[in-house]
């Protein structure tokens, strides 16, 4: 949460930051700010509330020329949407813009006996303490922000230029996400690749317990209490520009949509030899896999909802505790690990905050930690004993689309290894199963060209205050996630429900104003479902039908009608996947609302 960029160089600052921001905004946009030094080496601060785009109209009026600033798009944790709330934030020599929480800013309030204050932020608290600092050092900026490194306390990436130092900015973390990158027009810095892709190939990762300082010549890393030297590893990024551009599409959600085909074979074809799934590359052995008694998945949102559909499929056939966990609650307790239980954080970003968290848990239990992981190098990928990139390319809309379709590519690919490998699946199983995720690509190709009943259903939801979506067992699951991508970017409160459940209450919200999508892929349980719909139409809901088009049902049961493909129900998810997917777009496009940028809502959930 929270978008962070600086650059330092020969050329125009300005439209690198404004660019950055646009690129970073999708983790946050309540309000934005850049500062700079202009041509006479003063700092000047320019922020506005609300999207990139108000900024930009006051950057644009501003005449001073600039090489060397930082900016900020911010999501809100301490303190309103206000101009005083937005970043940067100063204290005489210091300015300072940060992604996280200072957790202990109220005692620091106390302890440092600030007195005035002009936001309501525990960024300005830090600002306040480390002016105080460098003051107290003669003007150091390693001392004073060593100084600080050993004050604060939460997780945070923070940028920071002195008053006093042009052309220098500094840079620290602590979990949350800083990359960097030296070229021929200088240093830039940013919270994740999407800011520097048009820039370079070659990226660092700020170490945690480093000082970053960014010249417009190099960058240079020390130790933050030694302050000695530290050697940087330079990686390589494999993204391309266009693939963080929307090359045509009117939104990145479309785009992203469309790419779902090619995402997935690029997830699946890395960890396939000989026709079934091997993991060899990323060093864990066969014989590591078939000891697993117990697999714990851990994730939040989309990601969650990945997990959940693997639990569901593999449960039954693995016949061992396979557990999927909302991050943000696991954290909190006290899990069952054994040397033989393995924990699978699934995340698309590999940085959110309690993912991260349950990881560290679980690790520190005895778990061994299989990650599955869209960004490369991430903080979870890194963390983890093995890692399984999803190579889906970057995901920007903040609406999760083809992370959700490859993560669950991924945890197929590995549980029905561990399925073959503990003898309850057959090599010929296996690869009946792999060969059928082989086709989703297409299936899935099929289903996004086939979208003109999804944008007349579109056309009706638009209207509508509230929505349900109810099905059974695996469609079940497509429904909780059909429901979050509907209410995320619709802001039509929608709510999933296990289709049986309903005549326990949520029945009593039925009415002829309420649309109610069903979805029933799993023939052995196609005639419950449909009871089920037939007991709310019954009560007049309007009912939208997701159904496989081989199924039997009466021609008038539903409004709207939605075939997906025959497919094994194991594999219905992913053309199911698609259409609510689809239907959440159009459904926010109709309603004029910004739909790569949902209200409230940050791709990258970097703080609790
Ligand atoms: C946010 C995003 C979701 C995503 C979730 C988990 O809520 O908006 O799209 O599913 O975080 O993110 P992760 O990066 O861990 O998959």
């Amino acid at each position: 949460m929270c978008g962070i960029i600086g650059y330092t160089g020969s050329i125009n600052a300005k439209k690198i930051l404004l660019d950055g921001l646009s690129s970073l905004e999708y983790r946050g946009y309540d309000s934005a700010g850049v500062c700079f030094f202009n041509n006479k080496n003063n700092i000047e601060v320019i922020k506005s509330v609300g999207k990139v785009d108000n900024l930009k109209k006051l950057v644009e009026k501003n005449n001073s020329y600039t090489t060397c600033g930082m900016g900020h798009t911010r999501w809100a944790t301490h303190g309103n949407v206000t101009n005083e709330n937005a970043h940067p934030h100063s204290c005489s020599y210091v300015n300072i813009i940060h992604n996280g929480i200072i957790e202990n800013y109220l005692s620091l309030i106390e302890e440092y006996n600030i007195k005035e204050r002009k936001s309501d932020t525990d960024t300005e608290v830090a600002a306040i303490v480390l002016n105080k600092f460098y003051e107290e050092t003669n003007h150091d900026p390693l001392i004073s922000i060593s100084k600080l490194m050993n004050t604060i306390k939460g997780t945070y990436a923070i940028c920071i230029m002195f008053s006093d130092r042009p052309n220098e900015i500094f840079a620290i973390r602590k979990l949350n996400p800083l990359v960097a990158t030296t070229t021929n027009i200088g240093s830039i810095i940013a919270s994740d690749l999407t800011g520097i892709i048009p820039y370079s190939k070659n990226y660092i990762l700020p170490p945690e317990n480093s000082i970053v300082k960014l010249t417009p010549y190099d960058i240079r890393a020390y130790e933050y209490i030694t302050l000695e030297r530290m050697e940087l590893q330079i990686l390589q990024l494999n993204w391309s520009v266009d693939s963080a551009m929307k090359n045509g599409y009117p939104h990145y959600m479309l785009k992203e949509i469309n790419e779902q085909p090619q995402a997935l074979t690029n997830t699946i074809i890395p960890y396939i030899k000989n026709n079934i799934p091997d993991f060899s590359d990323i060093g864990i052995d066969d014989e590591c896999l078939k000891s697993i008694d117990n697999i714990q998945i851990i994730a939040c949102g989309t990601a969650r909802h990945a997990g959940l559909v693997a639990c569901s499929v593999f449960t039954p056939i693995l016949k061992i505790p396979v557990n999927t966990f909302v991050a943000s609650e696991y954290r909190y307790t006290e899990p069952y690990i054994t040397e033989h239980t393995l924990v699978i954080p699934v995340s698309q970003s590999g940085e959110t905050i309690d993912t991260l968290a349950s990881l560290t848990l679980a690790k520190n239990l005895g778990a061994k930690i299989l990650s599955i992981v869209n960004v490369k190098s991430s903080t979870i990928a890194r963390s983890s004993d093995y890692c399984i990139y999803t190579n889906a390319g970057p995901e920007i809309a903040v609406a999760s689309t083809k992370a959700y379709t490859v993560q669950i590519a991924a945890l197929y690919l590995l549980l029905s290894k561990i399925a073959y490998l503990k003898n309850k699946m057959s090599l010929e199983e296996l690869k009946d199963f792999i060969n059928t995720l082989n086709a989703m690509p297409e299936v899935i190709k099929e289903t996004i060209s086939n979208d003109s009943v999804i944008k007349e259903v579109a056309k009706f939801l638009k209207f509508k205050n509230d929505c349900f979506y109810i099905g059974r067992l695996q469609d079940y699951i497509s429904s909780l996630e059909g429901a979050l991508k509907l209410k995320e970017i619709s802001y039509i409160h929608t709510d999933a429900y296990a289709a049986g459940e309903l005549k326990h209450g949520t029945i009593a919200l039925i009415t002829h104003d309420m649309p109610v999508i069903a979805i029933d892929t799993n023939e052995n349980i196609s005639s419950k479902l449909l009871s089920n719909v037939e007991e709310v139409k019954a009560r007049e809901a309007t009912i939208i039908l997701i159904i496989n088009e081989n199924f039997k049902y009466k021609k008038d049961i539903a409004k709207h009608i939605i075939p997906i493909k025959n497919v094994d129900y194991r594999f219905a998810v992913f053309p199911v996947s698609v259409v609510t997917q689809l239907i959440a777009y159009y459904t926010s496009t109709e309603r004029g609302l910004d739909v790569d940028k949902p209200r409230n809502l940050a791709k990258s959930v970097t703080v609790e």
